[in-house]
This record gives structure tokens, C-alpha cells and sequence, in this order.
């Protein structure tokens, strides 16, 4: 990752002062449920503010917006819900690529997506590949993604370096890390945001996370929306970041 610049007023970079957003879209189920539905309704609600957040990020000026969509531990789920799950994935991706192409928008997938089904695999790999020239932002989707298997497969990266003679093990610096995780092209994550009230990281961006600030909502990811996302980069403009200085 690049390092942590404070952004130049001059520059015309957003008043906010945030490069990369991540947000844990959490409470799909309760919106639903509040509605008495099926808790796929709750997931088509999520992909529809999926589709507002994302417009209101370029709107906003982020650089990058990472989405948490289906953790490593979301597979502990009934199949139905995962096989729901995996076909929004799909169809989101077959009718909205045209439009984030259009808007210049790179499509990045963070996480073991390759485990998933082979067919959804080849879709993800040509989504991505058709967007990765564009010049506009970056929304990353975090899909079959856990900070711990990230972790472990750095862990697993860097000692093939280590064993190939690469590098020395007393050379190992948290650049190498940096390199080795999934977001190693990725800006710097600011702000890490989770929806639905739960007050917790549930295995997302560990690492990343060490200087973002965090906000927490209690609205269900159904109804936040670029008014609410707006409503995040306020606050965040707000803190004072130290990292550790004074
Ligand atoms: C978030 O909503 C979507 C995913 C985790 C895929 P949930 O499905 O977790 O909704 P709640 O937490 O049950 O309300
Ligand atoms: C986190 O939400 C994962 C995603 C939003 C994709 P969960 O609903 O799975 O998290 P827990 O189980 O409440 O920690
Ligand atoms: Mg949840």
C-alpha cells in the first residue's frame, strides 16, 4: 500500500480527505426480516444500495471502495442462502458491468474468489480484466475473503520468497506484507465502515485496519445510501488522525 499522504488542498483531492473506504455491508437479513420477507429480499435490497453507494463513491471522489459482499465464513450458512448469495453475485456482475465500465470504474475482486463456482470464476476474471485499463476508481469486492487466510497465505507467499532466496528473513518489512496481501495495489484503507449496529471487524481487513478510522451505524445496508455514505466522510473529516505522533 502507498503510504499514508494527508491529501495536498491544492490538488483538488475531496475535502474529506479519504482515498479508501471499506465498508462491512451488514443486515440484510434483519431488514427483511422487519418486513416480514425472505431474507433473499434483504439481499436484492443490499445489491440495489451496492448500486447507490458505488455511484455515490465516484460522486464523492474516493479512490477506492472495498466492499465486504461474502466472508470465508459465510459458507457456515444454509446452502439456499449461499446459493442466493453466489446468484445476485452473478447477475450484479452481468447487469452492471457495462455501466461501471462506462464510468471508468476498476473492478478488483479481494479474497479466495477462485474457490468458487468455475463458471462464476471466468465471469469475475473477464469482469475484471475487461475494467482494469479504466482510469476511474477502484471498487474492490471482497468475495470468499477472511483477514486470517489473507494472513496465512502472506505468511505462505513470503516464505517461498524466503526459500527461493528472494529475500532474507531479517530483510522482511511490512512493505513485503503490504505486497503479499490482496490489497497490495490498493490506497491505504481511511475508513472502515460497518452497517446493522454490530460493532465488530467479523475478519475483515485486519491489517488494513490498523490506523482506519472506524464508524459505526446502526442502519441495516438496505437503506444506507450516498446520503449516508456523505454522512461517514463527514465524520471521518472530523477525527484526528495521530498515527501514534502528535
Ligand atoms: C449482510 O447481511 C450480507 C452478508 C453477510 C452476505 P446479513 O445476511 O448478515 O444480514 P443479518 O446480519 O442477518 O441481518
Ligand atoms: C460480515 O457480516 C460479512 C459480510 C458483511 C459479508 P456477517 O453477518 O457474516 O458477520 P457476523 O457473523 O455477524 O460477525
Ligand atoms: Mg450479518
Amino acid at each position: 500500500m502507498a503510504s499514508q499522504a494527508k491529501p495536498d488542498p491544492t490538488s483538488g483531492a475531496p475535502a474529506h480527505g479519504a482515498r479508501h473506504v471499506a465498508i462491512i455491508m451488514d443486515g440484510n437479513g434483519r431488514w427483511a426480516k422487519k418486513r416480514f420477507l425472505p431474507r433473499i429480499a434483504g439481499h436484492r435490497a443490499g445489491v440495489e444500495a451496492v448500486r447507490r453507494v458505488a455511484r455515490a463513491a465516484q460522486d464523492l471522489g474516493l479512490e477506492c471502495l472495498t466492499l465486504y459482499a461474502f466472508s470465508s465464513e459465510n459458507w457456515k450458512r444454509p446452502a439456499s442462502e449461499v446459493a442466493d448469495l453466489m446468484g445476485l453475485l452473478r447477475h450484479f456482475i452481468q447487469s452492471d458491468l457495462d455501466e461501471f465500465h462506462a464510468n471508468g470504474v476498476r473492478l478488483r475482486i479481494i479474497g479466495n474468489y477462485q474457490a468458487l463456482d468455475p463458471s462464476l470464476v471466468d465471469l469475475i476474471e473477464g469482469a475484471v480484466a475487461r475494467t482494469a485499463g479504466n482510469s476511474g476508481p477502484i471498487i474492490a469486492i471482497a468475495l470468499n475473503y477472511g483477514a486470517q487466510d489473507e494472513l496465512v497465505r502472506m505468511a505462505q507467499i513470503l516464505a517461498r520468497r524466503v526459500a527461493a532466496g528472494e529475500i532474507a528473513v531479517e530483510e522482511i518489512g511490512i512493505e513485503h506484507v503490504d505486497a503479499a496481501l490482496y490489497t497490495a495495489d490498493l490506497p491505504p484503507l481511511d475508513l472502515m465502515i460497518r452497517t446493522s449496529g454490530e460493532q465488530r471487524l467479523s475478519n475483515f481487513m485486519l491489517w488494513q485496519a490498523a490506523y482506519a478510522e472506524l464508524y459505526f451505524t446502526d442502519m441495516l445496508w438496505p437503506d444506507f445510501d450516498g446520503q449516508a455514505l456523505a454522512a461517514a466522510l463527514d465524520a471521518f473529516r472530523l477525527r484526528d488522525r495521530r498515527f501514534g505522533g502528535l
